[in-house]
């Protein structure tokens, strides 16, 4: 199930800009633009850059790195279409920034074997 979890308080993301925070092990670029809030996956699926310091305009982010842009909105990599970053849900509830992620699918017995059988150790 997913679930909105608390990220930063409001007015820590500047109008226009963009700010990576570590929310429940994720890396999550929240985005201020035009007074409404966006978030993505910070992590480039390029090389790992963080997104959230890439220059914003027009409702896209050029990863720092590279230059890879990607759509503020929905996480399409503008470049090429068939390839997107995850995008999240964001709310304001009392002043604070919440971003909505997607439950982690649980391990069960049915998946793959523990890294003692895989990893050498
Ligand atoms: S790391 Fe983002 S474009 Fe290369």
């Amino acid at each position: 199930m997913s679930q909105f979890y608390k990220v930063a308080k409001e007015g820590a993301v500047p109008e226009g800009e963009g700010r990576a925070f570590a929310v429940e092990g994720r890396m999550v670029g929240v985005y201020l633009l035009d007074g409404e809030y966006f978030a993505l996956n910070d992590f480039c699926p390029h090389m790992g850059a963080s997104l959230a310091g890439g220059y914003v305009e027009d409702h896209a982010v050029s990863c720092p790195w590279h230059a890879w842009r990607f759509s503020v909105k929905d996480g399409t990599w503008l470049d090429n279409p068939k390839i997107k970053t995850d995008s999240y849900p964001v709310r304001v509830e009392d002043g604070i920034i919440e971003v909505q992620f997607p439950a982690r699918k649980e391990a069960s017995s049915g998946d793959a074997p523990p890294c003692s059988e895989t990893c050498g150790q």
